[in-house]
Formats: C-alpha cells, structure tokens, sequence
C-alpha cells in the first residue's frame, strides 16, 4: 500500500492511516461532510469525504485507525484526498498488512540516538548545569523522546519535540563557538526552552492542547518547570537561573509571535534566531516537499505568504567534468502539511533528514 509521501496527483488507492483532525461540516447546500487530516509514518494531508452518510458520521472519531479508498486530487496546488469509502479497522486488516505504527507519522531520526546525543551535549556542559539539565530531563524521558513539538506545523510528529530540540541545540553549539558567549548558559537555554511542550500539548489519541497548554502556554510552562526543578536542585546560582528564565520567555523573539519578553541577552538572541531558522526552514523543505504538482513554484504558502521556487541548483562534477545529477525538486518522503498556523518561531518545521547521519 501507498504511503502518503509517494502519492501522486490521480492517484486511486486502498490503504490504512490515522485520523489525526477530525470535523464535519456542511456545504453550502447544508450537505454533511468529513473534513480530515490522515497520517501515517511517512506525512499527513488533508482529506475530504463528501458522501459522509450514517455509517460514518458519529462512528469514526479523531484518533482512530481506519481503512480508506481514495483517490489523490490538486486543490489550490496542494494535494488532498477525496475519500470514497473509510471504516474503523477490523481484525482482519492486520492481515492486509495494518500496522498501527505504520500509521502514525514520526520523526525520521532514531529516537534513542538523538536522547543519547542530547544527554552526552548536556553532560559535556559545566557539571553543575550538565547536572542540572539531566534532573531536568530524566523525569520526563518517555514524553520528551515521544512528543510532537507542536499540533500542525512544526514537528507535528511523534518524536519532533527531541528532534526540535537537538537540532537547536547544535545550533547553538556552532553559535557558542562562533560567538564571544556563555557556551554552559547558550546550550541550558537550548535544551530547556520547550520543556513545557511535554505538558501544553498532549500525544494520546492524536495530538491535542491540553487545557494548561490552551491557558498558559509552553513558553511559560517551560519557565515553570525549570524555576521548579531549580528549587529542588538547589545549588544552581541564581543569576545563571535568571538568565535561563529569560531565555525562555524570550525565545519566540517578538511580541506579535508571542513573546513574553523580547531578548534581552546575547545568549537569549541567539536562541531565539536559532529556534526561528529551524522552523522556517524546515517549514520551506515541507512546503517543497508536500508540493508535487509539476511547476517550478510551490502554491502560495500562508504562513510565510510567497511561493517556494522548487528546481535545485546544478553544477556538473569539478573533478570530471561529468555532468552532475539531474535538476530536480527538493524530494524526501518524511514531510506533511504545513499549511496553516502562525509564525511563532515555534509552530514551524523540522531539518531536513540527512541520509548520511542518524540524527538532526
Ligand atoms: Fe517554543
Ligand atoms: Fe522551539
């Protein structure tokens, strides 16, 4: 069976997803109809069921595994699914190959690869703090290997909050050296400063704020947790700690982004850029990626409100003079929707996996 990254437009297909939004809605003519978003390992789109009748209204919920026939179409240059049959499935499925991870998108990158290369940054860091971020971490292992970073644009999939969080911290690894800055304080902002997603958002049957997270936020959250566990840890000075705390309410930048302090500190901007070109780039690979109509542009993306120019560039091979590979469009299969949403420089994408490493 198809998976969604390898769809083409015109495609007719039966295969097994996730509902992972779920809405009924009406037409103009007050006709029913399903309003999804469907995953599964490899991405997420959109699709429509515009036959809803009674044995699917109420039957299927946000959450479930279900079998669908459907077939691939354009709208405004985007693929989405038109759905002609869906079910909850059935035992018998698993025989058809059904597998509930097979249905659930997820991070690209090996997830007990990127904990160990996370903890090892960490415990590289000044003892205390490399103490202080472990105490931090360990208690929420199982959440923070799992969680999504956020419910649509930016890692909105199991494991995207670890991915996030590395691949930012690296960042600023690179920025601590380059940067005349406190490399112990630049990485503790790094690591911490969406701690609070483990409580704003929640993973189990689909992705979901939680009430704390619709109320107060991760930014705050994040502050929580770490003022929190400092207490109890007790030996961290407290100007260090300060200096954290802004970091984190200061990460999203700006305030029309949600910021509740602009940075204020050299650490606290370099966090934040580091934390904004994560999402905005992997939010212009998704938006090439999910892109397969065959013009050169991308459709217009909302967010970032312009087109993506999708040929890549070319050069023949230096040391042969052999022509290189062909042009082509930016392609991986691990991509999904990234269509709405704001730019909080939080709500924004992942890296783009690389082959050739095991992590972001
Ligand atoms: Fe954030
Ligand atoms: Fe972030």
């Amino acid at each position: 069976m198809p998976r969604i990254s390898e769809l083409r437009e015109g495609e007719r297909f039966d295969g097994f997803f996730r509902i992972r939004e779920y809405g009924e809605r009406e037409t103009r003519n007050g006709k029913k109809y399903l309003d999804l978003v469907l995953e599964d390992r490899s991405a997420a789109l959109p699709a429509k069921v515009w036959e809803a009748g009674e044995q699917v209204l109420g039957v299927i919920e946000q959450g479930d595994f279900v079998k669908v026939r459907a077939s691939v179409e354009s709208y405004r240059g985007a693929l989405q699914l038109r759905v002609q049959k869906i079910r909850k499935v059935i035992d018998e499925d698993f025989e058809e190959g059904f597998s509930p991870e097979d249905c659930v998108e997820q991070t690209p990158f090996d997830i007990d690869s990127m904990w160990e290369e996370i903890r090892q940054i960490a415990l590289a860091c000044h003892p205390l703090v490399g103490e202080f971020l472990i105490s931090v971490f360990d208690p929420y292992e199982e959440k923070f290997k799992t969680w999504p970073a956020a419910l649509r644009i930016h890692h909105p999939y199991l494991g995207g909050l670890l991915e996030h969080t590395l691949s930012v911290t690296k960042t600023c690894l690179y920025l601590a050296d380059k940067y005349d800055v406190s490399k112990d304080l630049l990485i503790a902002g790094a690591m911490l400063h969406d701690i609070g997603k483990v409580d704003e958002l929640s993973a189990s049957g689909g992705i979901s704020y939680t009430e704390e997270g619709r109320l107060l936020g991760h930014v705050v959250l994040s502050r929580d947790i770490v003022r929190d566990r400092a207490k109890q840890f007790g030996k961290l000075p407290e100007e260090f700690l300060l200096h954290i705390e802004h970091m984190i309410l200061a990460h999203q930048g700006q305030l029309e982004w949600g910021t509740v302090k602009v940075p204020m500190t050299p650490e606290a901007m370099l966090l934040h850029y580091a934390d904004d070109i994560d999402a905005k780039f992997n939010l212009v690979v998704r938006t090439i990626e999910l892109d397969r109509g065959d013009e050169p542009f991308t459709s217009r993306n909302s967010i970032m409100q312009r087109s993506f120019y999708k040929v890549r560039p070319f050069l023949p091979l230096a040391s042969e003079g052999e022509p290189g590979p062909e042009p082509s469009s930016v392609s991986d299969p691990s991509v999904s929707d990234s269509s709405s949403g704001d730019v909080s420089g939080d709500d924004l994408g992942p890296p783009v996996p690389d082959p050739d490493s095991g992590s972001p």
